[in-house]
This record gives structure tokens, sequence and C-alpha cells, in this order.
């Protein structure tokens, strides 16, 4: 099945603020993680079919430091995936994690772990 990109500007955002200041996002900007523990994103991604298919989290940040967070599918943990310094702001990497969706709506959680909070992110792919 085709992927469908989900823009993290649209999706539900605990603790962070929509911002498009550093270029390179997809969609009309991104979402600034407030830079504490648990600020999250959460995407609705529906699948015609049960499968397991990759997540892929397009991102960038601009420090040294990893920014880990928390992937959870419909409530359930799913891993911590590793959202490492990509150089600048302004440069945006992906990185995937495969994911078992049920046939319908799925939700997905990508919650900070850290202190430092999660990346800036600008879209979910599925
Ligand atoms: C800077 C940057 C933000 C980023 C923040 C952070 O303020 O401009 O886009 O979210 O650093 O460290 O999280
Ligand atoms: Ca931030
Ligand atoms: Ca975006």
């Amino acid at each position: 099945e085709a992927a469908t990109v989900h823009q993290a500007e649209n999706a539900t955002i605990s603790q962070g603020v929509v911002e498009s200041n550093h270029v390179g996002y997809t969609g009309t900007g991104f979402v600034n993680y407030d830079n504490l523990i648990g600020s999250y994103v959460e995407f609705t991604v529906d699948a015609t079919a049960a499968e397991t298919t990759p997540l892929t989290f397009r991102f960038a940040n601009g420090t040294t430091a990893d920014r880990p967070m928390a992937i959870t599918v419909n409530g359930t943990p799913l891993r911590t995936v590793s959202f490492p310094g990509t150089g600048a702001w302004t440069s945006w990497r992906e990185v995937s994690a495969d994911a078992p969706l049920n046939a319908g709506a799925n939700t997905i959680r990508a919650t900070a772990t850290t202190a430092n909070g999660g990346p800036n992110l600008d879209a979910l792919t599925v």
C-alpha cells in the first residue's frame, strides 16, 4: 500500500508548539517539543488491513545529544527510537521503526524520554 505522510503540525500535540523558523520542513512547519520528559506528538494512522509496516519519522536535532523517544502503538510500547544530532536545526533526516498496525485507525505516539525533550519533528510517513 502506498505510504501516507502525516504532518506533525496537524497531529495532537502535548507540550510542544508548531513552528516554521528552521527551513527544510515539509508541509507547513514542524513540532518543537518542549524540552522536558513526557512531551509528545500523537498521530492517527489508518491501515486498510492488519500489517507490520515501517513508521518513518522525519526530524531535525541541531544538538550533539541524542533525543530518544518512546513510541507507542495503540497504547502499547513499541520501542525507544534514537533521534541523534543531524548537524543543524535545518538538516532533516529520517529514522524508521517497524510497527504492527490494526486494520482501521491506529494511534502512534512519540514521547520524549529525556529532559532535552524530543527533536523537532516534521512528519510521520506510514
Ligand atoms: C532551539 C531551536 C528549537 C529547538 C530547541 C531545542 O531553540 O531553535 O527549534 O526545538 O533549540 O533545543 O529543543
Ligand atoms: Ca524543543
Ligand atoms: Ca511538517
